[in-house]
This record gives C-alpha cells, sequence and structure tokens, in this order.
C-alpha cells in the first residue's frame, strides 16, 4: 500500500519546514523548540493539533477541561500527532456582565484568528458552558480544519432536602420559594450552592448540555460524548479518545464542511425537541450554520422541530439531572430511539469517521423512565412555536415547558387576550413589578424590551419575569412574558421569546404601550397588539431610536455589526468569511 503520509503536506509545514523561507523557518522554529519541543517534532511529518482551551479560574463551568488536558494530549500523541494548547477569550455564564451573549461571538473571532493564523492542521475544541460550545463550532466551521469538540461534562446532580436540585432551575425554584416567605434568604444561598455539587457545567437540560448534545446529534463529537458527567472516569477516556480521533481527522482531511451538512442541522434540531433543549439553541444553532454556509431559518424550527415528541426526562422540562440521563445512554439512546422511528437522517458523516447510522448502531434507551421511546413519550408536539404579528417578525414559545396549570389559565383553545405591562429591561422591571399602580392581575401579559443584541447590549435572558409577589403567594407561578431577550435554558417558563427585529432596532415591541390589548393565537401562531392602523402608524413615526451607551469599544463594536437573534445574532460581516483555512495567511 502507498504510504500517503510520505506525500501529504501539512498546513504546518508552511511554518516549520518551507525551505522557500529559511529566515521565517528558523524564526517559527527556534520559538516554538524552546518550549521543550525538538526539531524533530516540529519538522517530523506529524500533524499539529492545537487545544482550545475555554476552561480557567474565570470559568469554572469549563475548568474541568484543565484536568482533562493530559489526557487530550495523551491521545494526540498516541495518534501520531503533536499536541499544542492555547487559551481562548474566556466566556463563564454566571460571571461576565453585562452578559456572557455579548462575548459568544469575541469568542468565535478570537478562534478564527488562533485557527487562521497559527501552524495547526486540526483542533480539540474544549466546550461546555453555554456560549463556549457554539463559539467553538462558529470558528471551527469558518475555517474549516478538521476539528472536533469535547465537552467537559455536566456536574454531577445537586440535592437539596431531599429532591434533585438542578442547576438554575434551583434557582428559579427558590426565588418564588423566598417571595412566598417558604424559605429565607441563607436557606436560598443553601439551595443554590447545592445545585452546583462538582465541576462541569449545568446539570439540568439548560442551554449547555442541550448545545453539547446538539453538538454530538450535528456530529461534531465522537458518540456518547455529551452526556458523561464531568467527574467520572468515562470522561477522561472520551478525552483520550478525543485526541487520536483529531489526529485521523487531520489524516483523513475530514472537516466541519464534510460534517456540517444541511441534514445534519435538521437531525440537531429534532433532537432538541427529544431533549426538551433550551430556547437558547436556535440563536446558536442559526448563528453555526450560517458560519456554515447552510440555509436554516428560524421558522424551520417549527416546521422540523414542532411536531417531534419530548422523550427526555430532565429538568426543566422534566424531573431528571444529568447522572440519570448519561446512565438512560445519552444522546446516542436519544437518536437510536428516533432514528428506529424513521424521524433522523442515519446517512450523515460524523467526526467519527463513520455515518451517523454506524455510530447509533442498535443504541437505545436504557430508562425509560429518563428516555422515553417514541411511542411513549413525555409529551406530544413539543418543539418550538415560532410566532409572527405586529409586535414582531418572529419570536419563539417553547412549547414543551407550558404546564397543564399555565394552559388551564391562559390558554383556552390555545387562545389568550390580556392587557400588556411594558417594562424597559430588567431594572425597570425590579423596581415596578410590585408597585400597586400597575395594578398586574391574572389579565395581564408582561412585556420586556431593550434586552436584544443591540439594546442590551448582547440579548440578556431577562424574559422569563416573575409574577409580581402577591400573585405568586395567590398560586400563580407564571404570567405570558414575552420580550425581545432570552430566557435562561434552565428556566421551565413558557415565554415567547428572542423576538426579532428587536425594539431597540425599531421592531413592532418599540411602538407597544401599557394598557395595549395584545392576543395571542397559538393555533394561527401569531402574538398582535389589538391597536387600530392609524394609531400604531402614527406611534411608529413618532418613534426615534433610543441613544446607546456603550461601555467598552467592544460593545461599540458589536453593537455596530450584529444581527438579530432570529438571524443567530451574528457579526454580520463575518458570515462572507468562510472555509478560509485554505487562504493561507502571508508569512
Ligand atoms: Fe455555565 Fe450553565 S452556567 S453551564
Ligand atoms: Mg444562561
Amino acid at each position: 500500500m502507498a504510504d500517503t503520509r510520505a506525500r501529504r503536506r501539512y498546513r504546518s509545514q508552511e511554518w516549520f519546514d518551507n525551505p522557500n523561507n529559511p529566515g521565517m523557518t528558523a524564526l517559527y522554529l527556534e520559538r516554538y523548540q524552546n518550549q521543550a519541543f525538538t526539531r524533530g517534532e516540529l519538522q517530523a511529518d506529524k500533524p499539529i493539533v492545537g487545544i482550545a482551551q475555554t476552561g480557567s479560574d474565570l470559568v469554572p463551568c469549563n475548568k474541568i477541561h484543565v484536568f482533562l488536558m493530559d489526557r487530550i494530549k495523551a491521545g494526540i500523541r498516541d495518534g501520531g500527532g503533536i499536541p499544542l494548547e492555547f487559551p481562548v477569550h474566556p466566556i463563564q455564564e454566571t460571571g461576565k456582565r453585562p452578559t456572557a451573549a455579548l462575548d459568544r461571538n469575541l469568542q468565535y473571532l478570537s478562534l478564527v484568528e488562533v485557527l487562521h493564523g497559527y501552524p495547526l492542521d486540526g483542533v480539540v475544541l474544549t466546550t461546555g458552558c453555554d456560549k463556549t460550545t457554539p463559539a467553538m463550532l462558529m470558528g471551527a466551521a469558518t475555517v474549516d480544519i478538521p476539528a472536533i469538540a469535547l465537552n467537559g461534562g455536566p456536574m454531577l446532580d445537586g440535592w437539596f432536602r431531599g429532591k434533585r436540585a438542578g442547576s438554575g432551575t434551583a434557582i428559579w425554584e427558590g426565588r418564588r420559594l423566598l417571595a412566598t416567605g417558604e424559605i429565607d434568604y441563607e436557606e436560598f444561598m443553601q439551595m443554590a450552592c447545592a445545585s452546583s455539587p462538582s465541576l462541569g457545567h449545568c446539570n439540568t437540560m439548560g442551554t449547555a448540555s442541550t448545545m453539547n448534545a446538539l453538538a454530538e446529534a450535528l456530529g461534531m463529537t465522537l458518540p456518547g460524548a455529551a452526556a458523561i458527567p464531568a467527574p467520572f472516569r468515562e470522561r477522561m477516556e472520551m478525552a483520550y479518545l478525543t485526541g487520536r480521533r483529531a489526529v485521523e481527522m487531520v489524516e483523513e482531511d475530514l472537516k466541519p464542511s464534510d460534517i456540517l451538512t444541511r441534514a445534519a442541522f435538521e437531525n440537531a434540531i429534532k433532537v432538541n425537541t427529544a431533549i426538551g433543549g433550551s430556547t437558547n439553541a436556535p440563536p446558536h444553532l442559526q448563528a453555526l450554520a450560517r458560519h456554515a454556509g447552510v440555509e436554516l431559518h428560524v421558522s424551520d424550527w417549527e416546521k422540523i422541530g414542532h411536531a417531534l415528541p419530548l422523550l427526555v426526562n430532565l429538568q426543566p422540562a422534566g424531573e431528571y439531572l444529568g447522572e440519570s440521563f448519561f446512565r438512560a445512554g445519552g444522546v446516542p439512546a436519544v437518536m437510536g430511539e428516533l432514528h428506529r422511528a424513521g424521524l433522523l437522517d442515519g446517512s450523515v458523516m460524523t467526526a467519527s469517521g463513520k455515518s451517523l447510522q454506524e455510530t447509533l448502531g442498535s443504541s437505545k434507551s436504557r430508562d425509560e423512565d429518563v428516555i422515553r421511546p417514541v411511542d411513549n413519550p413525555m409529551r406530544e408536539e413539543a418543539g418550538f412555536a415560532v410566532l409572527t404579528g405586529n409586535l414582531f417578525d418572529s419570536a419563539l414559545m417553547k412549547t414543551s415547558v407550558i404546564s397543564a396549570d399555565f394552559r388551564a389559565r391562559f390558554l383556552k383553545n390555545n387562545r389568550y387576550e390580556g392587557r400588556a405591562i411594558v417594562f424597559e429591561g430588567p431594572e425597570d422591571y425590579h423596581d415596578r413589578v410590585n408597585d400597586p399602580d400597575l395594578a398586574i392581575d391574572d389579565d395581564c401579559i408582561l412585556f420586556i424590551r431593550g434586552v436584544g443584541c443591540v439594546g442590551y447590549p448582547g440579548s440578556a435572558e431577562v424574559v422569563n419575569m416573575q409574577p409580581p409577589d402577591a400573585l405568586i403567594m395567590d398560586g400563580i407561578k407564571h404570567l405570558p412574558t414575552v420580550g425581545d431577550g432570552r430566557q435562561s435554558g434552565t428556566s421551565e417558563s413558557p415565554s415567547i421569546l428572542n423576538a426579532s427585529p428587536e425594539a431597540t432596532v425599531g421592531g413592532g415591541l418599540a411602538y407597544l404601550q401599557t394598557g395595549d390589548r395584545v392576543r395571542l393565537d397559538l393555533n394561527e401562531g401569531t402574538l398582535n397588539a389589538l391597536v387600530p392602523d392609524d394609531e400604531w402608524n402614527a406611534r411608529k413615526a413618532a418613534w426615534t431610536a433610543p441613544e446607546l451607551h456603550h461601555q467598552t469599544p467592544w460593545q461599540e463594536l458589536y453593537r455596530k455589526h450584529v444581527g438579530q437573534l432570529a438571524d443567530g445574532g451574528c457579526l454580520e460581516l463575518a458570515t462572507a468569511y468562510q472555509r478560509i483555512a485554505k487562504d493561507l495567511p502571508r508569512d
């Protein structure tokens, strides 16, 4: 058999082994060598595989990767490659103000620069906390060198007073218990900390577990990678195997563009319904599709995903947490159930080098209380509804979290009409929600605006507004809420969110006033302010765009170039850059 490796010239050799430019080659060699590589290693006709490190002291959700690094590197070495670890801009969901979402595109940009500008032939993307996963995949898709994702895994299950306390979900629940006086401040803090018992990302099916499940569903990880809890032995094995596989992917020249096809995105949307995935998945997947050059529209989420069933019984839509999901078989079990029901395209290529069908084999649920079969789901038709109307071109509603109580109270025949209460951002909401003058009752719909990509900036997770304390005391856990921001994937609130275009750029929400009647019709998929056209148009004509206060240079740059949530909240100019690895940077 011919030795293909002898004929193959790696991208990194343009740096380390380029006789046409001895001066530059010498410069690259001496400095990389001095950190403990031999010249032989750098010029050894071996692929150089980068490891994008997203974990650090600032990013506890991904810090497990600091400890997994030895295993990833060992895998790359044993596979015949040379590992080079590098940091990327940190994103910690629960640390970065004004919101981590502002930084997704910054981490994306930083990864694009590293992958394009350094001697790398392939990359292992460490993922975990919400935005780190899409940012890593988006960067790899833009550059299009062989890439494989490895997530850090969810935390162990949290427990508080004998009940599972899930990341985020425990906080929303605790806030309600605090409002009704069932727990005090100290107990609230204990409950919150109990929900976070080990290293790892959120153990609920929040945005982190969702995005990592979707990375696997897209084919960008090894099978089974998403659900292994962070502290488990299997997580370290997966780190090693992922490193090894990255080297093979370079040899096979298996790139994101071979994996991230329209069919793969359709599979991912279906998996998102089956797992009860986060409402943050659509903007992130839209962004990834655009950077990968795949046509995907926000309405596809309803067209492709709505009719599917919810199979996974995890908080916030269900009751269990990450450990149970792993033991029940994780993403391969969910995809196995969907595939056996003929709901997935099994022919798509995956990072393993095999088709999805081959990797799934006979995967099925190992615990039908946690991962249900398609013929006995948690809920039918559990995907997102994509709404339109005079308040926005599109907004999403996660129907899998609509409780029987909410449905009975607010959704008679899938319709509801109420009085709008409009808040200008979260500060205004906190200041006024308990104000008796607003007389908020169960005839009201709460609106929040100015919290989208441009407005906040970055789009804030604030749409799941809690009702006034007095209503919570009366047993009303949720009012209908609407906004141009997002909500945490760990919230079980059936908000109408990601409204695009946002109020700040003149979307319809900008013209709504407190006291307007508003009608939701889920049969039609509409939400409309019941304001006569001439009145509506007069408000529109009188509207002026708010002045934006930028606090950092990045906020200004971001606001200048960001698009809307329906289109992924991308830096619009960046979407023109595709598969750029082919265009080698100047020496
Ligand atoms: Fe980081 Fe949930 S806050 S994973
Ligand atoms: Mg969040």
